[in-house]
Parts: structure tokens; sequence; C-alpha cells
């Protein structure tokens, strides 16, 4: 008996003895590879360093980079919380893990709870580390590329497919725009979004992942539809999703695109923030701007960095057509509508070549009814916006399609004076927009933001607008007889009526 408890004894000193050894064994570069499935993995590193109950050390997590600024525990049972400067806000993240022989088990912790748990193990030093940052080049301006005389017009995969597009959805997507009558309409543009990446060879060029396994070859497709192909980058090390970024390689991928036949490039800030300041993002994109130009092709580019540093002042001399002025749309009448109605203030900046873009169209990816998303075509147009469908437009009932490719209403998005629409009365819940014309008419929109049917009165004088006599009311595309200083229409929940006056 004794003798068993005595090794008993023994077992238990050695679990303590254990304990005790690997309490220091936190420090170290962790690294916890997924597999993403498209031949890429995403690596996420824990590189901890452990001073009797204090950690720090850094976080890489997707386009994240954190500095360790507050720990608790240790090996058996640890929390730490990684914060960044994000412009002008702090980033926080906070992973609770533990020592597991030799593997450390470690979750995030966000508001919606503890998210699936990475299993890391040892990886060399220095290995995920944050590339050095490179000093941002003197402003210049770039030429105008001339293109984007209208506001493009395209698909974009992002609002439906996420990071589940391939070449297939792709091609499909393709083929359903030039036969459907939205190429007619003006749909050109078809836009891979992010997670299309794949790795870098050992030049440095930037391969597609399994998802698109040829892209010469997709946008050769692509174009023998009569249709153009845009891609996704960011001038960060990493895209918003994980996958590699243009980072020191700005002129190599703007040249790769070129020589895949790339028309159009969406550059997302996202990885970018890790580096650089909101106050370096002008001379960041001039970069690429530059590499586009140099590239020798053609090249819509597309700014993405959610409105930030008054983009609209300097995006031009980027060699930009196009901003987005806030973050993320969703498929949502609130998101739509708060990003819609805030861009007033921001008409002085759109003309042609150069465009606010308020986001891509949700429209069909039903989360709005259909009176919203005409209230969604209409706004859009009105605003001189892009109009990017990001709905899945292979099979789309025929209201849907009706809506993006009504071509009275594209035509007030696309006309050649290029002039954004402004608020110019409201009250409550209702609002009127005008938007001038080329040739002299006018495009008079009438919204009804309200849960309610309401009544909306046009009264000429107090718009400012002469009395015209006759309009043309563009979603039912008929005429309108004006008589009288003023003229009323009833305008259903969340609805718009779009009249076209001379
Ligand atoms: C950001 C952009 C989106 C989309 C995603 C892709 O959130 O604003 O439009 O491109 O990144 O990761």
């Amino acid at each position: 008996m004794r003798g068993i408890a005595t090794i008993a004894n023994i077992g238990a000193w050695l679990l303590v003895w254990g304990g005790l050894c690997s309490a220091a064994d936190l420090s170290g570069n962790w690294m916890a590879a997924v597999s993403l499935g498209d031949g890429t993995t995403r690596r996420t590193y824990f590189n901890l360093k452990q001073d009797g109950s204090r950690i720090s050390g850094w976080i890489r997590v997707r386009q994240f980079y954190y500095s360790i600024a507050e720990s608790s525990g240790g090996p058996g049972g640890f929390t730490i919380t990684g914060s960044m400067k994000d412009g002008n806000m702090d980033r926080t993240a906070v992973f609770e893990g533990r020592l597991q022989g030799d593997e450390l088990r470690i979750a995030e912790r966000r508001p919606d709870g503890l998210q699936p748990e990475l299993i890391a193990h040892r990886a060399p030093d220095g290995e995920g580390v944050l590339p050095a940052r490179l000093p941002p080049p003197a402003l210049h301006r770039v030429p105008d590329n001339g293109l984007a005389r209208t506001p493009p017009m395209g698909w974009n995969s992002w609002n439906k497919f996420a990071g589940r597009v391939n070449d297939e959805i792709v091609r499909g997507i393709a083929a359903a725009i030039a036969s459907n009558g939205m190429k007619e309409a003006g749909y050109v543009y078809i836009n891979l979004d992010d997670t299309w990446e794949g790795e870098r060879d050992s030049q440095g060029t930037i391969h597609p992942n399994n998802k698109f396994p040829d892209m010469k070859a997709l946008a050769d497709y692509v174009h023998g539809k009569g249709l153009k192909i845009g891609i996704y980058s960011s001038p960060g090390p990493d895209t918003c999703a994980g996958y590699e970024g243009s980072y020191g390689h700005e002129a190599q991928d703007a040249r790769t695109y070129a020589a895949w036949g790339i028309d159009y490039l969406k550059y997302d800030w996202c990885g970018a923030r890790a580096i650089y300041s909101d106050s370096e993002m002008q001379a960041v994109y001039q970069i690429m701007g530059d590499a586009l130009l140099a590239a020798g092709r053609p090249i819509v580019f597309s700014l993405c960095q959610y409105g930030r540093a008054d983009v609209w002042k300097w995006g031009p001399q980027v060699g930009g057509n196009l901003w987005r002025t806030t973050g993320d749309i969703r498929d949502r009448w609130d998101s739509m509508e708060r990003i819609g109605f805030g861009q007033n203030d921001l008409a002085q900046y759109a003309g042609p070549g150069h465009w606010n873009d308020p986001d891509m169209l949700e429209i069909g990816n039903g989360g709005m009814t259909g009176v919203e998303y005409r209230t969604h075509m209409t706004l859009w147009s009105m605003l001189a916006a892009p109009l990017i469908a990001g709905n899945d437009v292979r099979s789309m009932p025929a209201s849907i399609l009706e809506t993006l490719t009504n071509r009275e209403v594209v035509a007030v998005d696309q006309d050649q004076a290029g002039h954004q629409g402004r608020r110019v009365w409201k009250s409550g819940d209702r609002e009127i927009w005008v938007r001038d014309l080329s040739g002299g008419d006018r495009a008079v929109a009438l919204f009804n933001r309200g849960a309610d049917t309401a009544v909306i009165s046009l009264k000429w004088a107090d718009l400012a607008l002469p009395q015209p006599l006759t309009a043309r009311d563009l979603w039912t595309h008929s005429g309108l007889k004006l008589q009288g200083p003023e003229y009323a229409i009833t305008v259903p929940a969340h609805g718009a009526t779009l009249l076209r006056v001379q």
C-alpha cells in the first residue's frame, strides 16, 4: 500500500512539476493553419512572450496585426487582448487560450460568442511578422485614364457570393448578363471581388487560387460575351478576407492584371491599415494609380476605403474613377436608406470620370421588398452612382430584372452631364430630390421614407423650378399632364416616384 501511495505521490509531483515547467512555455511564435478549401491556407499567428503573469507580443489574424495590450492567466488558461490603430479608432480583439501538450488551443471571443478554436503549433521566429513599412511616395497628380465618363455599370460577386465565388459562377453570370437584357441596358463590368487570390510564386507573381483555374481564359470568355472583367486587391499585405494583397507588388500586379485582360480594379484599403495611417491614403492609392497607367491597358480604378480621409477631395488626383463613400451596404432597408440618403453633401465631387460610390446594389438579394428595391434603384440613379448589381442574375424574378434594366431610370443614372442629384425639399419622412440632366431636362424623385403611404406635393415655385407642362413617370412609363402650380402624388411606404420633366 505504502509503495503504491508513494508512486501516486511521485506521479502527482511530476504533474505539478510538469505544470511549473510549462509555465514559461507560452513564449514562442505560434501559428494556426486553416485550409480554406481553395488551395490557400489561412495562417493566424500568436507571437507570445510570457514574463511571469504577463503576456506580451503580437497577434496576426487575417488583415489585422494587433499588439497585446492586456493579459491574464497562464498556460493553463489565459486571455489576451490585442489592440491596433485603425484610422481614428482603436481596434481590439480578445483571445482565450490554453497550452495543451505542445499545442496552443486558442479562440477569439467576439460579442456574438467564442469563435471556433484554432490549434497553433510552434513556428520559426520571424514568420508572420508585419512586412517592413515602405515609405509612401511624394504626391503628384496621376493623369486621367479617360475611362468612366458615365458611372460604371456591371456586376460584382461580393454581395451575393462573398467567399463562395468561383470560375463557374462568374461564367454563368456573364452568360446571363449577355443574354437577359442587362448588357444592352449598360451592365458591362463583371467584377470578381475578394477571395480569388492564390499565392505568389518565387518571382513574386500573383496566381489565382483553385477556384479560378485560369484567369486569362476567364477574361477571354467574358470578353467573348461582349463584356469586361474586373478584379479586386488591397494596397496592404492582406485583403479584407485575409488573402494576398498587392503591398510591395503594385506594379507587378498591375502588369499581371493587364496580361490577363482585366478592365477594372477595386482596390480595398483593408490590410493597409496595419502599415499606414489615414493621412497616407492618398499617397498609397497613387502607387496603384500610376501602376495601372504604366501597365498600358485601360483599367477602371475603383477606390474602396469606406469614405475615409475625405477621399472625394483627392480621389481623381490618384487616378480614381470612383470611390466608396461609406462602409459596406447590407441587404436591408435601414442600411440602404442610411447610405443612400446620406450622400447629399457629396454632390459637388461627382462628374465624368470620377464618381461617388455609395456601394454596390443589393437589388434582388431578398432582404428588401420590390418597392424598396425600386427606391434603391431610383436613389442610386439620382446620385449618379455606379450601378453594380450584386445579386444572382442567373436566377432572378422578372420584376427584379425589370427594376435593374428600366432603361428610362438607367438613362438618368447615365446622363452625360454627370451632375449628381440633390435634396431640395424634406418634411418628416418625405423628400424631393432633383438632378439636372443634359439638354435641360430634370429628374425629380419623390421619396417616402416612412412606414405609411404618403402624399407628396410638388410645388414648383417652392422647389425653385419652372412650372413644367408635362412629365414622364419613369417607373410606370407614362406621361403626366401637369396643371397648375402644384402636383400631388401618392407614394407607398418606403417607395419612390421618379419623374423626368422638361
Ligand atoms: C470590404 C469591402 C467590401 C468587400 C469586402 C471583401 O468589406 O468594403 O465591399 O470587397 O471587403 O472582403
